[in-house]
């Protein structure tokens, strides 16, 4: 069974870098290494990167916008698409690794903890995306928002953090979706808090690591979490790092 991770984390936590990295180094220790970004793995994928990232027909300033329920449903198709042309087709080979950056857990993130849509709503929606289909091992590099979003250089006006407003949910057609840069740091803090929580939650397939580290330093610490999974897999772990399908059980 191949082992599959994923890397989470707000603007500018350096996700990118490090699953270079990560990748690198498995294939250095003789994995077959299947990188995978959400959305964009899949042809489907890469068009719902561009309608959520470029925003063709002129984004918020000019004119046409895309409400929230229809960003979601966005990224929820291209998550379907990506697990049964991409994960499940390679969910059998042992000497493989998946890394991806980003996975279901984004959605959770940005669209429930971010744009304040009903968690639990998405949650059982990311279940019928992905029909079980989860990383063994969620790696969130956690970082303040003003240190990544100064990383990639946007610019942001603080206010503070209402606690009851990252508990509180909004309502699909409330309002339309504005692209993730240009969300004020009261969102990316709520974004922050809530992978927090998730990782809380969920400890046994989370490891939270302090992504304000050296580059190296977030890398030694991703490795020493990665490692223990790939001589524990084969023989022994496979059983055990199985990738859970609900269908399949
Ligand atoms: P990308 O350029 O890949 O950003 P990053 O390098 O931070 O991953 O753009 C993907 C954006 O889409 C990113 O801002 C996070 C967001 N996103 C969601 O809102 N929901 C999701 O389910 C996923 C996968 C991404």
């Amino acid at each position: 069974m191949a082992l599959f991770v994923s890397f989470e984390g707000g603007e500018g936590s350096g996700k990118t870098t490090q699953l270079q990295m990560l990748c690198e180094r498995l294939e250095q220790s003789g994995r077959r290494v299947l990188p995978i970004k959400e959305p964009g793995t899949t042809p489907l994928g890469r068009h719902v990167r561009e309608l959520v990232k470029g925003r063709p027909w002129g984004g918020q300033k000019g004119g046409q916008t895309i409400s929230k329920g229809a960003e979601l449903f966005l990224f929820l198709a291209a998550r379907a698409e990506l697990v049964v042309k991409v994960l499940r087709q390679s969910s059998e080979d042992g000497n493989l690794v998946i890394v991806a950056d980003r996975y279901a857990d984004s959605t959770v993130a940005y669209q429930g903890y971010g744009r304040r849509l009903s968690i639990a709503a998405v949650e059982e929606m990311n279940r019928l995306a992905t029909g079980g289909v989860m990383p063994h091992l969620t790696i969130l590099l956690d970082c303040p928002p003003e240190v990544g979003l100064q990383r990639v250089g946007a610019v942001q006006i603080a206010l503070p953090l209402d606690v009851e407003e990252v508990l509180t949910p909004g309502r699909m057609d409330e309002e339309d979706s504005r692209r993730f840069e240009d969300e004020p740091l009261e969102f990316h803090r709520r974004l922050r808090a809530g992978y927090r929580v998730m990782a809380g939650n969920e400890p046994e397939r989370w490891q939270v690591i302090d992504a304000t580290m050296s580059i190296e330093g977030v890398h030694e610490q991703v490795w020493r979490q990665v490692e223990p999974l790939l001589s524990a897999s084969a023989g022994a772990a496979a059983a055990q790092l199985e990738l859970h399908s609900p269908t399949s059980a």
